[in-house]
């Protein structure tokens, strides 16, 4: 038998518009669904670029094929294209249709485990599974035709800007930024390791030693750590690193990066953004990622607190708690049972609770013992609204604006408006914090990171009281980059190491090679590293990275399409003398 001549695809099904009308057009694509209505067959054709309605009608000169095409089955047809009887305004051809006069099957499909179109009524178990079905959900192709559209935007954007793309390794050793290593072991030297890059920090700190002076890599970066809807376990950043700059420079790049991007989906990004630094951040809104789309902010309300002659707070107080509260306008808006929730909530939370004030139809009134004259005097005295609630934890420092961040964030759900964009720059982050677990100073970045000038008397003194030149991206409450000025000075870099509680010969097998390049002629640099995915996340709306990476980790690290991690074969462990403990 002559094998079929394989019809041409002209055009792409989502493509096909009503300029089309009249003339015969070929098209590819899967079944989407299909149904019989008075002795006609219709299905929807669909493509990366969107549907298209078929018709078989009376016309349709082997009927019989009809029998061997499902959901998912892949076809060329042919046909007329026609307005159609009643226009589907949904669809962007959904004023025409094509009347099939030949279909050709490409490719048949079993009965698939669930059709795309479906896809948010399926568990993500079924759909990770089968992540090749998955993406052929419309909204999916939109996603990732945006991600390429961002990283080609990304890479044009940077090279006018000058700076090179540069690639640097994927089998290295540790790079610390605060996770867990994935290791690679060495076959040919047994016992050792390479680590996957938890971020190309050190080399691209060396590129700029090699004087490159302006760096970026769109790069895979590998962190073995607990993963939430914003993380995981190889991620990709747009990383940057450039000599000879101050922050400002690097922040107007990175602000009109930022309204190039968002600028695909008609987004407008007003320049510049705001900054503030991170002990502001923490007092105002308990948080070093804020989500400036929520008007409300924290207020201390300790000195006042003291008047109130409330035993229980009296206690605290004498402990050295801090009072920060919300104010809420609108206390009419909360009923009894929803204080309670809330109350319930700042204990889960791990707090003492939520202590609440308000003015009701008998007074004013608090879930604590306070009298009503005094509750009166402190609204009249901090210039409340005597419609407004006042909300209250009581905790040392750092609990109690923890506690009062979460709950506006909590409280504050409703402004959360995906359509606003609120990006802020958190900047002047202390250079340590103190590792409760190690019993140790640790870097809050990582230990390349450059103090402020002013603050390096304080370095032996007061070394938590030091801020460095570190600075995050945050936008809409989810930090989107991170970044410092580097240290170029050996000495300063030998001293940061040296407080991070680190050996003489740890830092010299560890970061010898890196301090032999400060040696050498290191420039003044600095960088920054933008997480990719979570930018697409905030730009397509989506609310997991896990919608925007094709083939991603489940919140358990896992890979449910090819299994891994899986085993290995006894002969690949013994080559690489590896013994596994049982
Ligand atoms: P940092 O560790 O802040 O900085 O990372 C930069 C940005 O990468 C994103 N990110 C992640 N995204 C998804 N999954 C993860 N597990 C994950 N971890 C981080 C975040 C973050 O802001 N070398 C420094 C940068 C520098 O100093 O130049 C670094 O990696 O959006």
């Amino acid at each position: 038998m002559a094998e079929k001549k394989l019809l041409k695809r002209e055009t792409y099904c989502g493509a096909v518009r009503e300029e089309a009308v009249g003339r015969t057009v070929t098209v590819y694509g899967w079944v989407n669904n299909m149904r019989e209505l008075g002795g006609l067959t219709f299905f929807d054709l669909r493509d990366r670029e969107g549907l298209l309605q078929i018709v078989v009608n009376e016309t349709f000169s082997s009927p019989e094929i009809l029998k061997s095409i499902g959901k998912e089955t892949v076809l060329a047809v042919s046909g007329l294209i026609v307005k159609r009887a009643k226009a589907n305004s949904d669809l962007p051809s959904g004023r025409i249709e094509l009347i099939a006069s030949d279909i050709e099957i490409l490719a048949a499909s079993e009965v698939p485990p669930f059709i795309p179109e479906n896809r948010a009524n399926v568990s993500e178990e079924l759909r990770f599974k089968h992540r090749y079905i998955d993406l052929r959900n419309l909204a999916m192709q939109q996603n990732f035709k945006l991600r390429s559209k961002v990283n080609l935007l990304s890479r044009n954007f940077l090279d006018k800007e000058g700076f090179l793309d540069i690639e640097t390794p994927m089998l290295t050793n540790a790079t610390p930024e605060g996770a867990r290593d994935y290791l690679v072991p060495s076959r040919i030297y047994k016992g050792k390791m390479f680590a996957l890059p938890q971020s190309p920090q050190q080399f691209k700190q060396l590129l700029m030693v090699a004087g490159f002076e302006r760096y970026f890599q769109i790069t895979r970066c590998f962190r073995d750590e607990d993963l939430r809807a914003d993380r995981q376990p190889e991620f990709t950043q747009i990383d940057i690193e450039m000599s000879f700059a101050e922050p400002n420079e690097l922040f107007a790049i990175v602000e009109r990066l930022m309204r190039e991007i968002f600028a695909l989906r008609s987004r407008d990004v007003a320049l510049p953004f705001r900054r503030l630094p991170y002990r502001e951040a923490m007092e105002k809104y308990g948080s070093d990622k804020p989500d400036l789309r929520i008007p409300y902010q924290i207020q201390d309300f300790t000195a006042a607190a003291r008047s109130w002659n409330s035993d229980l707070l009296n206690a605290a107080l004498a402990e050295g708690a801090k009072v920060k509260g919300l104010v809420i306008p609108d206390a009419g808006g909360f009923s009894r049972k929803q204080l309670d929730e809330i109350n319930e909530t700042g204990k889960k939370l791990g707090g003492k609770g939520v202590i609440w004030m308000k003015k009701g139809d008998d007074g004013f009134k608090a879930s604590l013992k306070i009298a009503a004259e005094t509750i009166a005097a402190f609204y009249e005295k901090d210039r409340i609204d005597p419609g407004a609630l006042v909300l209250l934890v009581a905790d040392p420092e750092a609990r109690a604006l923890f506690l009062a961040g979460k709950l506006r964030e909590h409280l504050g759900k409703k402004f959360q408006d995906k359509d606003r964009l609120e990006f802020l720059w958190v900047t002047d982050f202390p250079l340590f914090f103190y590792n409760e677990e190690e019993k140790r100073l640790d870097s809050n970045h990582h230990p390349f990171t450059a103090p402020s000038p002013e603050d390096i008397p304080l370095l032996e003194s007061q070394p938590l009281a030091v801020k460095a030149i570190a600075y995050d991206l945050v936008l809409n409450g989810v930090e989107v980059g991170g970044g410092s000025k580097r240290i170029h000075d050996i000495a300063m870099q030998k001293k940061v190491f040296q407080m991070l509680n680190l050996e003489d010969k740890e830092i010299e097998d560890k970061f010898g090679f890196f301090l032999n390049a400060l040696k050498f002629g290191a420039p003044p640099h600095l960088g920054i590293a933008l997480g990719f995915d979570r930018l697409l996340m905030l730009l397509t709306g989506e609310d997991s990275i896990r919608e925007i990476i094709a083939f991603p980790k489940t919140t358990s690290s896992l890979c449910l399409l090819t299994g891994s991690p899986s085993s290995v074969s006894q002969r690949q462990l013994d080559e690489l003398g590896i013994t596994i403990k049982k």
